[in-house]
């Protein structure tokens, strides 16, 4: 802790907490997008954060995304997850198999040696098919444990490289840019007021659920991912933000 005051990491986090009006604030020194190590640090302080918060039986959402499986990595064993379940915060958002949802669930849930519980829904349905499927059994009963969790741990992207990532169609892209989003979480994506111009449709947590889950923590770094996280932090203050110096800087200029 007293690195972390030298640093000035204590300081930036105040700053950051009051202009942004979060819960909390984590920063880790370093910048992710110039070491990659840094998004293990941030996941090492997301990790310590979900085991302050565990009580009884928690259920544990978690989103896709290279921060979050950084997250999952860095995860460790502890007596506090045996009643402890993880679940993905929403079906397939057009990922690869290693940044989506479900891989990082299982992979978390394995680390912490926890439970864990899948969703497998297609990612592109038609309206009837995703009217069926969400009213079989096996998949009601996951989403009902996923609206019912505690604790939401996310990432957060910039808007032009999730849609990129995820290969949107020409016309979708053509909305998200006309609309300005600068952010993307959830699936949703945001312009620079924090306003939602475009959504994925997929089963799972909705943006309104996010508002409603006690503890969510959104974990994002990288000083290319700041205005990201500046649009989409404006319809989440509620929520505890882990980050590191190279967005941090950023975060507070001007
Ligand atoms: C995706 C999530 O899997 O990861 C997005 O669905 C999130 O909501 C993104 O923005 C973040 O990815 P990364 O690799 O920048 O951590």
């Amino acid at each position: 802790d007293m690195m972390r005051e030298v640093l000035g990491l204590k300081e930036l986090e105040k700053k950051i907490k009051n202009r942004l009006q979060l819960r909390d604030v984590i920063v880790v020194a370093g910048d992710s997008d110039q070491s990659p190590w840094v998004k293990k640090e941030m996941g090492r302080a997301c990790v310590a954060r979900i085991k302050e918060l565990l009580e009884g039986n928690t259920i544990v959402a978690v989103t896709g995304g290279t921060t979050l499986a950084a997250v999952a990595e860095m995860m460790t064993p502890d007596s506090k997850y045996r009643d402890v379940l993880f679940v993905p915060a929403r079906g397939g958002l057009g990922e690869d198999v290693k940044n989506q949802a479900n891989t990082i669930c299982a992979r978390m849930a394995e680390k912490a040696m926890g439970r864990y519980r899948l969703l497998h829904v297609p990612d592109q349905l038609s309206h009837e098919t995703y009217q069926s499927i969400i009213e079989e059994p096996a998949i009601k009963e996951v989403l009902d444990l996923i609206k019912a969790s505690s604790i939401v741990i996310h990432g957060i992207g910039d808007a032009k490289t999730m849609a990129e990532r995820r290969k949107t169609a020409p016309e979708e892209m053509e909305k998200i840019e006309k609309n300005r989003a600068v952010a993307e979480a959830f699936g949703y994506y945001f312009d620079q007021e924090g306003k939602v111009v475009h959504k994925v449709n997929t089963v799972g947590i909705q943006l309104e659920d996010v508002q409603k889950v006690k503890h969510v923590i959104a974990v994002a770094g990288g000083a290319s991912k700041a205005k990201a996280i500046k649009a989409y932090m404006k319809q989440a203050h509620h929520s505890v933000l882990i980050t590191d110096e190279g967005a941090a800087k950023e975060l507070i200029r001007d």
